[in-house]
């Protein structure tokens, strides 16, 4: 059974937000009507991106940034453009958008 992560309208352009799944926390991204999703996992230490709640965002809402060393993400694709993890990339997690409502795939590993 899918798991729903929110509703499409939910989201606003270029900010970051997470939600707890069963294939544990995803970052949610909207831009230019395509969604991107990354689970909450930096390369660099394996540890949540965020100090506070859905602070996922640089400044100028391009790059999603790691709050504990500065490591930027390219929303597109979660490569990491700058900071100590470079070249390498968050993981995504498959999504799909049905009746304005988003799912965790059920092709998506889950965690216990
Ligand atoms: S834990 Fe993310 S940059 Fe170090």
């Amino acid at each position: 059974m899918s798991f729903r992560l929110c509703a499409l309208n939910a989201l606003e352009e270029n900010v970051g937000r997470s939600f707890r799944s069963p294939a544990g926390e995803v970052i949610l991204v909207l831009r230019d009507a395509n969604v991107y999703a990354w689970q909450n996992i930096c390369p660099h230490l394996g540890i949540n991106l965020e100090f506070n709640p859905d602070e996922f965002m640089d400044c100028e809402q391009h790059y999603l940034v790691c709050s504990n060393h500065g490591a930027l993400f390219q929303v597109e694709d979660g490569l990491c453009v700058s900071g100590p993890c470079h070249g390498e990339a968050l993981l995504p997690v498959p999504i799909r958008i049905e009746d304005g409502e988003i799912y965790v795939a059920d092709s998506a590993s889950t965690t216990n």
